[in-house]
């Protein structure tokens, strides 16, 4: 199981361009089955995710290249022949976001068998909304032995109101409605970036959305798809956690090949925390630390609201900023995992209920600590690159889902990190960390 080996205390200098955004390729790929053409999707991420939805489709009758073959990130997926519409729960385990692909099998073939996604760490993460939105559409869906089953001869457009707003849940539905029969109006939709990548490609493929990025989405039914080409949009969170590398470490560091326009509410946060944050036009952001950071509170919101995403990372922030910090997450009912770890290296953090209460600044000092969930590691890493001394983290693979080549970024704007594939027995890591 791989670790990271992170000495802390060397400010981030320089600039780190950001890779295609996993949870815009996640629904983009799932989109491939509503169409026999190929679809070609250029700047996706060199992550897990993608290698698990890969092995999702390819599990179906799909063909799909590996875009780790070619210098574009390109994955072209063929829908031709999907001679299984089954999501397996061996892969649906290791992703939830594999529901995504209920509305388009359900589009495409009539039916589909997805294994219910079940909890991860952060939460339960049902998908009710997604069932509920498709029996409105006339799909009959039946539950037993741990797979959802979905079958309709062919969707009707339908009025949804989400009882909760729902990424996944706005992005499966989306895909169903676009060959349902006739109109289809959702409210209380997602307005993520992400959802409004999945409905550009899905008019390029000939869809007819209107209202994307907003919470109330028209589809006009069409009765075919066909092929496209479409570049995926930069990583907003990777992003976010970068311009936290470089205020956490007081470096000057400039992300660039990201959208500034995604990150609105990161920027200001990390503004009123007293971090200098510049928007350089175009698609780079400068952020430079060094001065006193201020605890500043944060209470996660939907897009455009600050993201839960960024949670985890901004908590290792606070813990060097001076005063309190009140961190409250909204969207998951678990998702302070990273707190114990965080206070073995020295953090000051009390959670009552929703809402962490930071103290700092806290000196950080290295400890061997585990990666819970994909956020929770950044966070982890953020904190080590601060801490005095050498900090070994534990279980990488779930940083490795939705961050690509982080530690080869990481190292390339100074930071001294080292990826172990368990190349160590225990006494020669020790006499490695001894140097
Ligand atoms: C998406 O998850 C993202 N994943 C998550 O990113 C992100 O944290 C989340 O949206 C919130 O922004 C992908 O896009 C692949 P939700 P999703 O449905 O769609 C409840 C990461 O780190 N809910 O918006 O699964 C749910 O329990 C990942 O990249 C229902 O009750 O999240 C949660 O409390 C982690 N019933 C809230 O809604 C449903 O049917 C929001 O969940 C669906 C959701």
């Amino acid at each position: 199981m791989d670790k990271f080996v992170i000495r802390g205390g060397n400010p981030l200098v320089g600039t780190v361009r950001i890779s295609g955004a996993k949870n815009s390729a996640l629904p983009c790929i799932a989109a491939a089955i509503l169409t026999e053409d190929d679809i070609v999707l250029e700047n996706i991420p060199l992550v897990r995710d993608m290698d698990t939805e890969r092995r999702l489709l390819e599990s179906m009758g799909a063909a799909v290249q590996r875009p780790e073959a070619n210098a574009q990130h390109l994955m072209t997926i063929s829908c031709r022949s999907l001679s299984d519409p089954v999501a397996r729960y061996e892969i649906v385990k290791t992703m939830r976001a594999s529901s995504l692909v209920l509305g388009p099998l359900v589009a495409r073939t009539g039916m589909a068998r997805v294994a219910m996604p079940g909890g991860c760490a952060i939460g339960g993460r049902p998908i009710d909304l997604h069932l509920k939105g498709l029996e409105k559409m006339g799909a009959a869906i039946t539950q037993e032995h741990g797979y959802i089953e979905a079958r309709a001869e062919r969707l009707r457009g339908a009025h949804i109101v989400f009882d909760k707003i729902t990424v996944t849940g706005t992005e499966d539905l989306l895909m169903a409605a676009v060959m349902a029969e006739g109109e289809t109006l959702m409210e209380n939709c997602a307005r993520e970036p992400e959802v409004c990548d999945l409905a550009a490609l899905l008019n390029a493929m000939g869809a007819k959305i209107e209202g994307a990025g907003t919470s109330t989405i028209r589809v006009h039914g069409v009765t075919s798809l066909h092929g496209a080409h479409y570049r995926i949009n930069p990583d907003r969170i990777e992003a976010g956690t970068f311009l936290i590398a470089g205020a956490i470490t007081g470096g000057d560091l400039i992300v660039a090949n990201c959208d500034p326009a995604h990150l609105g509410a990161v920027i200001a946060k990390l503004q009123e925390a007293g971090a200098r944050v510049d928007v350089l036009g175009g698609d780079s952001v400068r952020v430079r630390g060094g001065g006193k950071l201020q605890g500043a509170d944060i209470s996660t919101e939907e897009y455009p609201g600050f993201p839960t995403d960024m949670q985890a990372q901004y908590m290792a922030l606070a813990t060097q900023a001076e005063g309190v910090s009140l961190v409250t997450e909204n969207i998951f009912e678990n998702r302070f995992m990273h707190v114990q770890e965080l206070v073995r290296m020295g953090a000051n953090i009390k959670v009552d209920a929703k809402t962490a209460t930071v103290r700092g600044p806290a000196r950080l000092s290295s400890a061997a600590v585990m990666c819970s969930d994909l956020r929770a590691s950044a966070s982890l890493v953020l904190a080590a690159l601060v801490a005095e001394g050498e900090t070994v983290i534990d279980r990488v693979y779930h940083m490795d889902r939705g961050y690509e080549h982080i530690e080869q970024k990481l190292s390339s704007v100074g930071a001294q990190i080292q990826r172990l594939g368990n190349l160590f027995a225990p006494r020669e890591q020790a006499a490695y960390m001894a140097d």
